[in-house]
């Protein structure tokens, strides 16, 4: 018997593409080399493992309603370094990774029919709990500076605003395109936002992870910006601890306090995890600074790489450990090419169009590998290029 009579009907139609929580496994497996998936391949350090336990052995093992308190101050004290000054008690709030960031942030702001903004290409996480709420995911272009970095195209955004916009969601830096938003942007974004009177979410999880000269900048500190935002934080990428689950929500006090009221029960980010992320806070930061050094290192090989295959044009990004080469030359659409090249060459990527129509032509790939298996995959891709069947010349009109 289905039991798709007694499900919410937004969830019986998530069952139709959901995988049910278990990845593919299809195709094949020995040799395979993964840059699907943004999972870092560095383990956490074993300090970090000892204060979890040491937490434990403390007897830090009851409920926490909203999060521990020492720890949203440990957040707070870290965010003064991009500027804002925070008060953690009232204006942090301790999910369980990203992920229940996102959803709790929607839970507390979007109504059935209401649209919420992403822009184009985005990371695909956001797409599954805007349908659960019965809101609706609309679109805003990004086009591509002279540089090869796609960035907002504000008449666009600006064309897709209605009545039922409630909020628009972006992502500094950028999964998958690598983007760093400037101040300039942020200001743009910002006046959009209280002109039109609009909720901003500013997906902020890559903050630590910025490459050359760029430097990150949060929208929440703009005149108009603190009673409207929402910043999305998590350590799955800052500390490589994507199994652990540590996220938070960075907002004014007042939104805050709307986002607490969002009845996901009791703070399900293990108090233990909690005491070893201050710990983190305190002592990570060469951690920190290790992996950061490791992806610089992987992203400038791979573009330079990349860049030498004919048909692919890759711009190093400006932060994030994602690269979203530009594949059109080759006239294969993406999701063509990613299952190609996993049958043929047994390497996961990531196909654009999963982003958005403006992801097309592009797929992306984590460098979450070492090098080694990255010269790997781009001796498979170079292969594989090789061997794809000549395109048909463009007809004329
Ligand atoms: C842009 C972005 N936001 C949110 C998340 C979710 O973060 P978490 O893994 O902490 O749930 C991810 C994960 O890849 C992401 O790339």
């Amino acid at each position: 018997m289905g039991v798709e009579k007694y499900v919410k009907k937004e969830v019986a139609a998530l069952m139709k593409t959901s995988r049910g929580g278990t990845r593919s496994s299809m195709g094949p497996t020995e040799g395979m080399i993964n840059l699907g998936a943004g999972d870092p391949d560095f383990d956490q350090p074993e300090f970090i493992n000892k204060a979890v336990y040491d937490a434990m052995a403390a007897g830090h093992t009851h409920y926490s309603f909203t999060g521990e308190p020492d720890f949203k101050e440990a957040i707070a004290k870290y965010y003064e370094k991009y500027g804002v000054k925070i008060d953690g008690k009232t204006q942090v709030l301790i999910t369980s990774g990203g992920s229940q960031a996102i959803f709790q942030a929607f839970a507390a702001i979007l109504d059935p029919g209401d649209e919420l903004i992403v822009f184009d290409p985005a990371y695909t996480g956001y797409n599954s709990p805007i349908a659960y709420f019965g809101a609706k995911m609309v679109r805003a272009k990004q086009v591509k500076d002279k540089e090869g970095h796609f960035r907002p195209d504000w008449a666009n955004l600006e064309a897709v605003i209605t009545d039922k916009t409630k909020a628009i969601l972006f992502c500094t830096p950028d999964n998958p395109t690598g983007t760093v938003w400037t101040k300039d942007e942020l200001r743009k974004l910002a006046e959009i936002a209280v002109k039109h009177d609009i909720v901003i979410i500013s997906d902020e999880i890559y903050t630590e992870l910025i490459w050359g000269d760029k430097k990150h900048e949060t929208i929440i500190d703009i005149p108009g910006m603190w009673e409207r935002t929402i910043v999305l934080m998590s350590f799955s990428k800052t500390f490589a601890w994507t199994g652990c689950r540590a996220g938070y929500i960075i907002a004014g006090p007042e939104m805050t306090k709307a986002v607490s009221a969002v009845p996901v029960g009791i703070c399900s980010m293990p108090v233990p995890f909690q005491k070893a992320g201050i710990v983190a806070l305190e002592e990570g930061w060469d951690f920190v600074e290790e992996m950061r050094v490791e992806y610089e290192k992987r992203l400038d090989y791979m573009v330079e790489r990349l860049n030498a295959i004919d048909g692919i044009k890759c711009a190093k990004p400006q932060g994030a450990f994602y690269l979203f080469p530009d594949i059109s030359d080759l006239g294969v659409p993406s999701m063509k090419f990613a299952m190609d090249f996993f049958m043929q060459e047994k390497v996961r990527c990531a196909p654009g169009s999963g982003y958005g129509e403006m992801g097309e032509g592009h797929v992306r790939f984590a460098l979450v590998r070492p090098i080694k298996d990255l010269s790997e995959v781009c001796d498979r891709l170079e292969r594989f290029v090789k061997n794809l069947p000549p395109q048909a010349p463009p007809t004329v009109p």
